[in-house]
């Protein structure tokens, strides 16, 4: 059983976005809960009706301090969270990303009002030890990773010279219901349109390459253990602890599909991170998470 935050005013950025709808679902009925949301990628149909959503940009300092006026607590979920658009436009994740992150993280000192943020594995780059353990050195090969370590950082430091209280979740490779499947989006939700749709299941690079994939409803309970740990100040992997090859995970999808679509290999992606798989044992240990759905029980319900 998770503990839920309860009676709190609560900021999502990038409520109506993919992970951070599901977190407002799940806060809404115990808490005053606010999106910030610009609707470039989140979408109407993922709010929450008994949410509030201010929309704007994060990057603008009057937006960030009207979303963020008497909070208790925050979960920065707003970001540029494709690999491939930062290394296209790196100026741009980095103000989000970065910039945005900083200017959130004083607002939440001003206030004293707990943070949550979405760190990535990404940090890691190319790691020497799989499973990867949070003590992997930080090696980023794209602006997004090297973004999101600044951000993990930040979180780290404001807790030590501030005392301000900061959980950053090193997410893996998140999926579920609501992933977009735009050009920018997650491999499965692109798999998945090209099978429904008959077309070829492009893999980037010889398909060798392998990923942790959890499913969004454990990331979810993660961030409420996050919201409500007193190991705060820390940084945790949520994954799962097992992954696949990309090559797999597209014949998995489409034989759960029954599609006829040809498996295609195009050019590797400049940035791409060759293995991933999270060590998982500091979450389960110090926050009490768990990851409960499995990648075949996950890819069965969305197909
Ligand atoms: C993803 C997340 C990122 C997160 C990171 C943690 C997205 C868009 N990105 O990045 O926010 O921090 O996980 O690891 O959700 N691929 C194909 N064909 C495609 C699309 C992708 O083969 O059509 C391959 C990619 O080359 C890559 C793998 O699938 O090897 C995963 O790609 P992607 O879903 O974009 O995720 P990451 O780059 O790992």
């Amino acid at each position: 059983m998770v503990q839920t935050p309860a009676a709190q005013t609560i900021l999502v950025t990038g409520g109506a976005g993919f992970v951070g709808s599901h977190l407002v679902d799940a806060l809404v009925d115990e808490n005053d809960v606010r999106i910030l949301d610009n609707f470039t990628t989140g979408k109407r149909e993922n709010v929450n009706e008994n949410a509030t959503v201010i929309e704007g940009d994060i990057c603008d300092s009057e937006t960030l301090e009207r979303a963020t006026a008497d909070v208790d607590l925050i979960f920065h979920e707003a970001g540029v969270v494709s690999v491939q658009q930062s290394v296209e436009e790196p100026m741009r994740a980095n103000d989000v990303n970065i910039d945005a992150t900083l200017a959130l993280l004083e607002r939440a000192r001003d206030l004293d009002a707990r943070v949550v943020l979405a760190s990535s594995c990404a940090i890691y780059g190319q790691p020497t030890d799989i499973p990867i353990s949070e003590d992997e050195s930080f090696a980023p090969s794209s602006p997004y990773g090297l973004q999101k370590s600044a951000l993990d950082h930040y979180a780290r430091i404001y807790e030590e010279l501030y005392g301000l209280e900061t959980v950053a979740l090193r997410y893996f490779n998140i999926y579920g219901p609501r992933q977009s499947s735009g050009d920018y989006s997650g491999v499965i939700s692109i798999f998945k349109r090209q099978a429904t749709n008959g077309e070829p299941i492009t893999v980037d690079g010889d398909g060798q390459q392998t990923r942790d994939f959890v499913h969004v409803d454990d990331v979810v309970r993660a961030n409420l253990l996050a919201a409500t740990t007193e190991h705060v100040g820390e940084a945790y992997n949520i994954g799962t602890g097992e992954s696949v090859t990309i090559d797999e995970l597209a014949e998995t999808i489409r034989d759960v599909s029954g599609s006829s679509s040809q498996i295609v290999h195009t050019d590797p992606r400049p940035g791409d991170i060759a293995e991933s798989e999270a060590d998982i044992s500091k979450a389960m240990e110090k926050l009490g998470y768990e990851p409960t759905i499995s990648l075949k029980e996950g890819i069965s319900s969305l197909l």
